[in-house]
């Protein structure tokens, strides 16, 4: 897999864990192949699964609200998920899940070279961040890897059930533009 064309493909037609037998599409992420922001959430919902493309849901519209609270817009950045293909029933992922699927977001990261990676809530936190991330304490800190920034923020999800968070991480997204700006300035060129 070398090029966004090969992830593409391997995705479109990846049988390599059961989830495949039950998806109706699988979701490859979405966005600028240039982006220095690059969103990652947990799995494709019931709605994702039916259109193909991530967030189209109604936690779909929470992350626009987000997004348009710090001027970003879905073109300008790149959303995608731990798993391409829904979980039944929106459960949490399997571990045999997470490590089939993980190589297709180890080449959309290598080809993006991101300057900030976003976990959307726990499950993604806990993935990439640390195993044992705790998204009510530690939402909004940050991570340094190598050349890129890393946090986390409640999932979109997380604000339906609870309206109250949207505050707390509308001010985490702020945040996320102004490291982004302040990286960007420190070193222009990807
Ligand atoms: N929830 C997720 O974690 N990902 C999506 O793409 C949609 C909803």
């Amino acid at each position: 897999m070398h090029t966004w064309s090969d992830i593409e493909q391997h995705v479109a037609s990846c049988t390599c864990c059961p989830l495949s037998r039950t998806r109706h599409l699988p979701v490859m992420g979405r966005g600028s192949h240039s982006a220095d922001i690059m969103l990652i959430a947990e799995a494709p919902g019931g709605q994702e699964d039916q259109e193909g493309l991530p967030f189209v849901g109604r936690s779909g519209k929470i992350l626009d609200e987000l997004l348009e609270s710090c001027s970003l817009t879905r073109e300008e950045i790149y959303i995608t998920n731990i798993l391409k293909c829904h979980p039944p029933g929106n459960r949490d992922p399997k571990d045999e899940e997470k490590a089939a699927c993980f190589p297709y977001l180890k080449y959309e990261t290598f080809l993006l070279k991101p300057r900030v990676i976003v976990c959307l809530g726990r499950v993604a936190a806990q993935r990439i961040i640390s195993p044992d991330y705790k998204i009510t304490r530690q939402h909004g800190t940050w991570t340094c890897r190598k050349d890129c920034a890393l946090t986390a923020v409640y999932h979109p999800s997380a604000i339906l059930r609870d309206p109250s968070k949207m505050e707390e991480t509308k001010a985490d997204f702020k945040e996320i533009v102004r490291k982004r700006d302040e990286l960007l300035r420190g070193n222009p060129d990807k």
